[in-house]
Parts: C-alpha cells; structure tokens; sequence
C-alpha cells in the first residue's frame, strides 16, 4: 500500500511536481529581472537632484498646513515620500502632482502611524501583546492595513517592537512589553498582518519595524535617552523580535534616536549594515526617524548638517524623514548632492539607495496604480466585521489581576442590584479609551466603560457616573496639535465638590465599578513618568470607595503597568483593560457581565512601586539569592517579588497543569524533543488559559537568566475538559550568543523546564543536552 502511494507520489511530482517548481523560480526571477530593468531604467533617467529627491520624506499636516508647502517640491522632483496625509483627496491630489506634473512622473508614497487601528482602533499594543494570540494580532493588523490602504496610505510605521523593561518609559505602550520570545511572535504576526503574502495585493500595507535599536533600554526611562546594551543583551534580548520580522519579510526599517553604546542609531553602522543587511540579509530600506538625520549634530556626533547627511547616509538610513523647511532637518536634500560632487558619497552609493525606494515603489505597484478610489473609502470604513473583531480583541487582552470571592463576573438581572455607580476620571472619557496614535478615528463612536454597562444591563438597572476627581498633573503632549488640548484643570472648590457627589453616588448604589488609570497621552512617544503610582487623587478615591462598605471593581485603563499595591490587597476585584480600543466599553461590559470570560496574561512584570525598577522576569542569578536571607542582594525596605509576576492573568474558572514530560530527557546537541503538559479545566466554566514554557541553562560559558519563556499556547476549555499541549524544544530556543565566546553557541548542559500559567509556574523536570 505504501509502495503504491509512493509510486503514484514519484509519478505526479514527474509530471507536474517539478516542471510546477521551476515554472515558479522562472517567473520569480522574471520578475526580479523586470524589476531591475525598470529599476535601472527609471535610474538612467534621473538627475542626482531627482534621485536625492526620492530619498526625502516630509510630514504634512493638513490642520496646519497649506499643500504650497510640498507642492513645488513634489513637481521638481524633490520629494519622494510623504507622511500623515489621511485624507484620501489629499493623497490624490499630490499624486496627481507626482505622476502628472513632475518630470519622470514618480509615483509618491504615502506612510503613515498606524499602530493599533485606523478609523478602528484596536486596543494598544501593549495590550495586544497581553492576549498572546498572535493569530489575533495578524487579524487586527490586517483590517487596520485595510482601512489605512482605503485612503491612499501604502506604508505603516509600525510595528514597534522595542522590548521594554521600564514602565517610566511611555512607549512601552506600543511594543509587545519584556519579552524576547514573546516580542519575536508578535512582531512576526504584525508583519504578516499588515503586509500579506505580498503587500501590494488588496488591503496591504508595507511594514516598518522600529525603532533599530534598543530605544527601549533608555538611562532611567526617559524617552529618547542614551542605551548602553552589551552585546550580549542586544543579541539575545533587544533584537530577537527585529530579527523575527526580517524573517517574516518585513519591507522596511526606521533607525532609533538614542545613542546606542554612544554612537547614535541612525548613525550606526554597526546595527544598520553588519546586523541588519550582512547578518540578517535584510533587503528593505531603512528610513530614519523624524529629524533623526540632523539631529546627529544635536546629539555631538556630527560635525553639521552636512557631515550628518554623510554619517547617516553611510551608516545605512536611506530616507530621510523629516519637516519641510525645518531648520534641524532636511540634511539630504541640502547636502547629498554636494558630498557626490565632493567625492565623499559616489553615485553608485547614491543609486543604491535610491534603488531601495523605487523597488518599492514598483513592489507595491504605484507606478501602475498611484491613485486611490475615493468612492470606496466609507464602505471599507463602516465595515461591521471591523468593529466586531476589535470588541474581541478587546475582550481577549484584558488581564484580571484579582477577583477575591469570585466578584466577578456580576450577574446580569441580579435582584439584589438595581443601582450600579460609575465611578472615575476615565469611566466616561471617549478620548483616553483609544490610546495614544489615534489619530483619524471617529471619536465620537468610540464606547466609554459607562456607554457599554449602560447597554449591557438595560434599563432596569439605574447606573450613574460621577467623575470623582480631575486626573491634572503636568505633562506636555506633543500630539495635542492633533488631539486638542485638555480641559483646564478643577479648581479647588470644583475639586471638593466634585469628589464628595462620587461618593454619595456610590454609597446609594449596590454595586461601584471604578475606573482609574492614565490619560491617553500620559503614555506613548515623549511621555515619560518619574513615578508609576496612579496620577492625581485617584488613589485617595480609591480609598474613599473602598470605604464604603459595597462591592468594588475596579478597572485600569492605562498604557503601562501603575503602582496598585494598595488595591491589590484591598479592593476585590482588578480588571486591567489597558486602553481597549473603540470597542473598549463594551468589551469591559462583556467581561464584567460574563458574557466573555478573561484570558490575557500579563507582556510585563508588574512592580509594586516606581522602587522596583527595572524588575523583569528573566534576570540572572545573582552570586547570593534571596533564598540566602542574610547576604542577598535584594533592597531591605521592599520585597523583591513583582506585585503579579510576567504571564500573570486570572481567569473565571481555574486550571490545572500535570504531567510535564519530555519525549527525550537527553539529547544531542542539535537535537530536538517534545514536551509535552496535560491541562485541564477544573472550575465551572468554560475559560481559556495560556500554557507558558520556561527554560533555565544551569551552567555554560555565560551565566543565562533565571527562567526564559520558549513556548506558549492560549487554549480554550470547557469545564472538566483536558488537553495535552506540546512544545518543540531544539536548537533555535536553547541557542544564546554568548558573552563569553562572542558567538551564537548551543552548548551541552542540564537544563530545568517548566511549564505553568505563569512565570513562577512550578511543575518541572529537566532536560540534559549532551555533545553532538
Ligand atoms: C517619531 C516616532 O518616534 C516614530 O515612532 C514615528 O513613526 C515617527 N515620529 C513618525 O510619526
């Protein structure tokens, strides 16, 4: 029987099998031919000032901005790439200019922020990362890449997938949080959502992965500040998520701000041509960040403007982003064609990079398709199905941290409740459920808390709201220009006031749900926090709510992990649902109300206080461990465990874990085993849990980190129904590059496994690795 399949399998590879394949490397390379010939032709035709041209990208910002800034630019030739144009006519309009106007007819190429969301906005991608769902993740990525593609957009700035391990720093809200291998899946998911097969196919997007690299490991948490990473660090816990989405083909990249090691980002060679382009053989281009290029002189690395052009240009950065008429920027298209007639940058440098841009140009098909149908784009905004998976992705990257005497969920028609108080600064803000980078959704259709739990209980339940307190506290926004500025901040007597009508509300209602947290722009770019305690009186009326004697939920919406040390030994239940999106309030509603059930589990240790940072999981075992009591490095006025370890996140039902095993318990070097765990749904519902594997290298050349995540798998349960899980375990999860030998090793060693629901998972058993 075997025999026969194999013959018939022989036969038809012989027929069609082979002549299939090569069919299909022909007409790859076809293609690649004709790529080049167009390529090499368009370059033939180009002047040095129109090849600068097309490595120059400028903002425009229609609510300040007249088109006369960028037309004449356009029209010469001297502006290849535009960004933040949102407006479909705009877009066309400019093209119009490029195609039409313009001497060899270029086509421009729109980017633009779209993070978590377009006209849709997902929840942030911090909390995306708390679903660990990356095939979620794909999905939101594709739908916000068709509704920015709708109106002309062909490039996104994301995704950012900046590990980050301090909750001071305000982009930890836009990356995946600390964790290498987690990071790896969601930037590899991200890529695949946005980009397709191909990202010139309907309703793609070109990716960029930023910002390369190690932005995230800034002095003190303070954005845009100095990183000094060994190498070690950066190769094994920095760059793995750049490295997974070169390998899910991202197109291209945007070089950091800070001083990496001392040499700037976007003037270092070392990231953008040994790692990226030799090590990695990554083919996109590299765009650097805003005013990045001029800013070399800011940062006393480059001499001027024009030697700042030369540094970047060499290091690797392709195209300049940048402000027209700024005085900082526009470093290439004052200086490159100067530094080619100098001799300081040749031609062929020059066509190098150009070549980068228009191979994705012709890649995304501008050139036989520039324009963008305006005709359609309110069908594919108003696509029902959009909003429907953002209410799930909602739902899915909301962690409960607590539910002390299972509060939740409430019950929906509960007699004993007819009054639920709606308590907090963000229970009824439009503005702070989106998160920052939200920029051209519909505002007013985003669903507050307060909105979903008045449409979830109906109107025979009374719920009313009450701010409470103002959460004012100084922070300078640089996105206010677009979001508008904030109210001005209460006046004392407002204050009081204010504070003492939440409370009463709360003490003549049955049930308070209380949602503190941050202000949307509290987080993101140029927002750093000192201190991550919950801003302004939020805690005061946290207390003052507890007081009460009713139950209380309390529900975060915030972009990094706060300081709730108190809550969380003393309100019942924690919902964190990050900034959740337009569909956040109903999705808070559905989980509270149990009509979905919590399964997200934490991107990040969570600190009890601001003191504890940087506190990560997967640190080193110091030469005195806690264990030890006396000698230890721990701080004596504070614990040393987090407030919830990484992984962390309740459920409505409990699970449980056994029979951790491994299908070889030694192997060779090189080899690969299974491991596998029984998990089984032991509450009364049907929940779903993420089966998290930990490794530990007892010994090697380098010392490795206490516990590392290699595997994870969100599952969905019913009550008393077991699954067994299975991780593969082989030479990409247990190989490191070590300090020590300068090199990427797999070495012989026993290893501990463990496999649980979180980072302190106990069950275990080990591994030992032999020489090949
Ligand atoms: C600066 C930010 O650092 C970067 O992430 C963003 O993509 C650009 N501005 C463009 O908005």
């Amino acid at each position: 029987m075997r025999l026969k399949v194999a013959v018939c399998f022989a036969v038809v590879m012989a027929l069609f099998g082979l002549p299939v394949v090569a069919r299909m490397s022909v007409s790859k390379t076809q293609r690649k031919l004709s790529l080049d010939r167009r390529v090499d032709e368009l370059l033939s035709q180009m002047t040095i000032e129109e090849k600068v041209g097309q490595l120059n990208q400028v903002f425009y910002f229609k609510q300040f901005m007249k088109p006369e800034i960028v037309e004449p630019g356009i029209r010469e030739g001297k502006i290849g790439s535009l960004l933040f144009v949102t407006d479909p006519a705009i877009i066309n309009r400019f093209q119009k200019v490029a195609v039409e106007n313009s001497r060899l007819k270029i086509p421009l190429l729109f980017g633009f922020d779209v993070i978590h969301g377009f006209r849709t906005i997902f929840p942030v991608p911090l909390a995306m990362a708390s679903s660990w769902d990356p095939a979620l993740v794909e999905q939101a990525q594709s739908v916000a890449a068709s509704e920015a593609r709708a109106v002309g957009i062909r490039w996104t700035f994301a995704p950012m997938v900046d590990i980050a391990r301090d909750p001071r720093w305000g982009r930890i809200v836009e990356g995946a949080g600390e964790d290498p291998f987690l990071g790896a899946r969601m930037a590899a998911a991200q890529v695949r959502g946005f980009q397709g097969q191909d990202p010139s196919s309907p309703g793609r997007l070109l990716a960029c992965m930023k910002h390369f690299a190690g932005y995230g490991a800034g002095s003190g948490g303070r954005d845009y500040d100095s990183a000094y990473i060994a190498d070690a660090e950066l190769y094994n816990v920095y760059l793995p998520p750049f490295k997974a989405a070169v390998d899910a083909g991202v197109g291209s990249a945007m070089s950091a701000y800070m001083d990496l090691n001392d040499v700037p980002a976007t003037g270092n060679a070392f990231l953008l041509r040994d790692v990226l382009r030799k090590q990695w053989g990554f083919k996109g281009f590299v765009v650097s960040d805003a005013e990045a290029v001029g800013n070399l002189v800011t940062h006393g690395f480059a001499e001027d403007k024009s030697d700042a052009a030369y540094r970047a240009f060499t290091a690797g950065v392709d195209l300049e982003m940048s402000f027209p008429g700024n005085a900082i920027s526009n470093a290439y298209t004052s200086s490159l064609t100067k530094l080619i007639a100098e001799g300081r940058i040749t031609k062929d440098q020059l066509d190098e990079a150009v070549r980068r841009i228009l191979e994705a140009k012709f890649k995304l098909g501008l050139f036989d398709n520039p324009y963008v149908d305006e005709s359609r784009v309110a069908a594919i905004h108003n696509n029902p199905e959009h909003r429907r998976l953002a209410r799930v992705a909602a739902q899915r990257s909301a962690v409960l941290l607590r539910n002390e005497g299972n509060l939740l969920p409430l019950v929906k028609g509960d007699p004993k409740v007819s009054s639920v108080a709606v308590i907090g600064p963000l229970a009824d803000s439009k503005r702070d459920i989106r998160g920052s980078w939200s920029f051209v959704d519909d505002i007013k259709s985003a669903v507050t808390v307060l909105e979903g739990i008045r449409a979830k209980v109906g109107s025979s339940v009374k719920v009313e709201y009450a701010p409470g307190v103002d959460i004012a506290r100084v922070y300078q926004s640089p996105f206010v220009i677009i979001q508008g500025p904030r109210p001005a901040p209460w006046t004392e007597t407002q204050k009081r006031a204010e504070f003492e009508k939440a409370v009463s509300l709360a003490r003549s209602s049955d049930v308070i749900i209380l949602v503190l947290g941050e202000h949307e722009e509290m987080s993101g770019e140029a927002a750093s926090q000192s201190s991550i305690e919950l801003p302004g009186q939020q805690l005061e009326l946290l207390k003052a709510m507890s007081g009460l004697g009713k139950p209380v939920v309390l529900v975060l919406i915030n972009g990094r992990p706060l300081d709730i040390s108190w809550a969380a030994s003393n309100v019942s239940a924690i919902l964190e649902a990050w900034h959740p999106g337009s569909e956040g309030g109903n999705a808070v509603a559905d989980i509270l109300y149990g009509d979905a059930t919590p399964g997200g589990k934490l991107p990040v240790t969570w600190p009890r206080s601001t003191a504890q940072i940087p506190i990560y999981y997967a640190h080193n075992i110091t030469q005195e461990p806690e264990a030890k009591k006396t000698f230890t490095s721990r701080y004596w006025d504070i614990p040393s465990s987090p407030q919830y370890p990484f992984g962390y996140g309740l459920s409505y039902t409990t699970f449980s874990f056994s029979n951790l095993r491994a299908t070889k318990s030694e192997m060779r070097v090189g080899e690969s085993t299974e491991v596998m765990v029984d998990v089984e749904n032991t509450g009364r519902r049907t929940g779903e849990e993420v089966a998290q594997l930990y490794i530990h290298q007892r010994y090697g050349s380098a010392s490795r980190p206490v516990r590392e995540l290699k595997g994870f798998e969100r599952i969905t349960l019913a009550p008393g129904q077991k699954r067994t899980i299975r991780f593969t375990l082989g030479k990409p999860e247990l190989t490191y590059w070590s300090g020590a030998v300068k090199e990427w090793v797999q070495e012989p060693a026993v290893f501990d496994l463990w496999v649980g629901a979180d980072a302190t998972a106990s069950l275990t058993t080990t591994l030992r690795v032999v020489k090949r």
